[in-house]
């Protein structure tokens, strides 16, 4: 079955051609990043009004890179929420017309589940139950996915979402946004040693990263000068490492408490080139396989969406097309 996938919940555009819910034959992704970045955050009037120029061309680029046509397409899906509502309803409202018009089957796609069935996109493809770290902008959870559309919380963030945590750090740093990939790259050629951040809550399999950001703004503000770019590399990768830290022990800890030995790590910080190093050394160790979705699709994507829609509409879970966009939509 070939599914149209379209997702605009925050600030990118995306479109993908999606066969059999397991391989992308295409995967066409307008960021909006380098408008936002003067910003320092996405600004929601505006990402509304660039998904608005963006998504037909980008949904007509999906439909050419995968070499199929309309008539082609067998159902279409959107996210439905969360995320920004103005953003969310360019998409949906273009999924609705487009299946309108065609005559097509239509779902609205629930993002984070989107996020989690990225890796059914992977070559290897985990088994029921799995355990589940969805860490991205908005979302840091854990949980226990029984089989498709059975998720059950096991563990969560109690203030700022991981994503969060690097982007203010970023912000404090003055190294633009998204704060993840800058520090990402830069930590590479630092020593995740260097300065001792504090890790909150050990021993729980809840998160919390707001005392982890003060501790930054503290240490950056004790020096009396400005961070060197001499030294910015083993600042960010100690900073860094807590995060990692917290999310690798708690998510491995999660699991085996749980008894379930697979761990599916997703969401846009997934592609953080530390954190897939560190889950899959660490779950080798403990004995828990661990499946990462390729960093394409880790970060927002609408192949993700293709792959939950094509779930829903082969199971007859179609939606009418006055269907609404949801800022809040908890998976469980
Ligand atoms: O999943 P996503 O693309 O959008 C949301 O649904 O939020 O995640 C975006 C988040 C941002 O906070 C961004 O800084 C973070 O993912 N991110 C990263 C990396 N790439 C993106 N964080 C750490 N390392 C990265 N390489
Ligand atoms: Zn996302």
């Amino acid at each position: 079955m070939l599914i149209l996938g379209i997702e605009s919940s925050c600030d990118e555009t995306a479109a993908a051609v999606v066969s059999d819910g397991s391989k992308a034959l295409s995967n066409v992704i307008a960021s909006q990043i380098a408008i936002h970045e003067q910003y320092g955050g996405v600004v929601p009037e505006i990402a509304s009004r660039k998904h608005m120029e963006a998504i037909l061309p980008v949904i007509e680029r999906a439909l050419d890179d995968a070499g199929v046509s309309i008539r082609d397409i067998e159902g279409i899906a959107a996210t439905r929420g969360p995320g920004l509502v103005g953003s969310l309803l360019v998409g949906l409202s273009a999924a609705k017309a487009m299946a309108c018009a065609a005559r097509l089957p239509f779902a609205g796609v629930n993002h984070i589940e989107g996020h989690i069935a990225a890796i059914f996109l992977a070559d290897k493809k985990p088994s029921f139950p799995f355990v589940a770290l969805v860490v991205s902008g908005g979302h840091t959870h854990i949980y226990r996915a029984g089989g498709v559309g059975d998720f059950q919380i096991l563990g969560q963030t109690r203030d700022d979402a991981a994503g969060e945590a690097f982007d203010k750090a970023a912000r404090m740093l003055n190294l633009g946004y998204p704060g993840g990939v800058v520090i990402d790259r830069l930590a590479k050629s630092g020593n995740p040693a260097a300065v001792r951040f504090p890790r909150a809550m050990k021993g729980s399999v809840d998160f919390s990263f707001s005392g982890l950001k003060t501790s930054l703004l503290n240490h950056v503000k004790g020096r009396g000068e400005a961070v060197s770019p001499e030294e910015m590399p083993d600042l960010v990768a100690s900073y860094q490492e807590a995060i990692v830290d917290a999310l690798v022990e708690k998510t491995l800890m999660a699991a085996k408490d749980a008894s379930i030995p697979r761990v599916v790590v997703c969401g846009g910080v997934a592609s953080n080139s530390r954190l897939r190093e560190r889950f899959f050394a660490e779950g080798k160790v403990a004995g828990i396989e661990i499946f990462i979705p390729q960093p394409v699709f880790c970060t927002d994507n609408a192949a993700m969406i293709a792959v939950v829609g094509d779930h829903l509409l082969r199971t007859g879970r179609h939606d009418s097309l006055d269907l609404n966009a949801v800022s809040r939509w908890p998976l469980n």
